[in-house]
């Protein structure tokens, strides 16, 4: 069933929360794809029922342009959920800007431990703002036992996890692998917005990542982020925003490598005036 408003919505999940079902979220801003589908093929398979929401969030967008231009596409996504999943036992939330906010789009302010200070944070201020906005109401208003997050968008991931420990919300937070168009590159809504061949040139940047793993296994931090900075330069047509290489935990940028600590290497590029991101663990 597809719900509105809020008020319809935790009518519907009171009543399985009687039935004691076990509620698996999958949050979207829709455009939907097959890393979106497969994070609720796995939230089927934990869950009794799947419940996904569908919202382009206004606050978490720092760029105007941005927002206008974010692919919607509701109806073709709520066809797709029912054909893949059927229509038993799947919730599907398409609130408006008003169910959300009332009169004013405004975010809360949120702390999270320093994890909002670095990559998308530092480059995209408020982002973590109006993510943890929407969350926080997503999550009272679905009470979901497991919600699934994509691993695309690490930081949000480490920072949902967060999120959820500060609120002390009893819900388990799932991190899910990264699925990949077949030339590479990392699935995203907006990769609607590239051309044909843009989304197949895109693939550089999995590819640089691919060699930046291998880099790093002998190399320096310095010297593995040069080596991705030299790639970039020899690619016009496509921009480095930044690379960085991260402890996974902490997600503090790091000069020096220390043993039995995992780094993952970020990077965040533009081509054709779309703004991709993609990471891999580099150890
Ligand atoms: O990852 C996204 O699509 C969004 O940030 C989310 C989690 C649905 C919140 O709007």
């Amino acid at each position: 069933m597809v719900f509105k408003t809020h008020k319809t919505l935790s009518t519907q999940i009171e009543k399985l929360k009687k039935e004691s079902l076990k509620i698996g979220f999958v949050p979207t801003m829709g455009a939907l794809h097959l890393g979106h589908i497969s994070l609720m093929e796995q939230a089927k398979k934990d869950n009794d029922v799947l419940v996904v929401s569908i919202f382009v969030n206004p606050t978490q967008f720092d760029n105007a342009g941005d927002l206008k231009k974010y692919p919607r596409t509701v109806d073709k996504d709520i066809e797709l959920i029912y054909k893949q999943f059927g229509k038993t036992q799947v919730v599907i939330y398409t609130p408006s800007i008003e169910d959300v906010y009332g009169k004013q789009a405004v975010s809360k302010r949120y702390f999270y431990d320093g994890l909002e200070h670095v990559m998308e944070g530092a480059n995209r201020p408020g982002h973590f703002d109006g993510v943890g906005t929407i969350l926080e109401f997503l999550f009272d208003k679905v009470r979901p036992d497991h919600a699934y997050f994509g691993e695309k968008d690490f930081q949000q991931l480490q920072i949902v996890k967060k999120l959820v420990e500060k609120l002390n919300l009893p819900i388990k937070i799932v991190g899910c692998s990264i699925k990949r168009e077949p030339h590479g590159l990392a699935m995203s809504s907006r990769n609607e917005r590239l051309s044909k061949q843009a989304r197949k040139d895109a693939a550089f940047i999995y590819n640089t990542l691919q060699k930046a793993k291998i880099h790093f296994q002998s190399h320096s931090i310095p010297s593995t982020t040069e080596m991705v900075q030299k790639l970039f330069q020899q690619q016009p047509d496509m921009k480095l925003e930044y690379f960085t290489i991260a402890s996974e935990e902490t997600l503090v940028p790091v000069k020096r490598k220390f043993k039995k600590h995992t780094y993952r290497g970020f990077i965040v590029a533009h081509l054709e005036g779309v703004r991709l991101i993609d990471n891999m663990r580099l150890s």
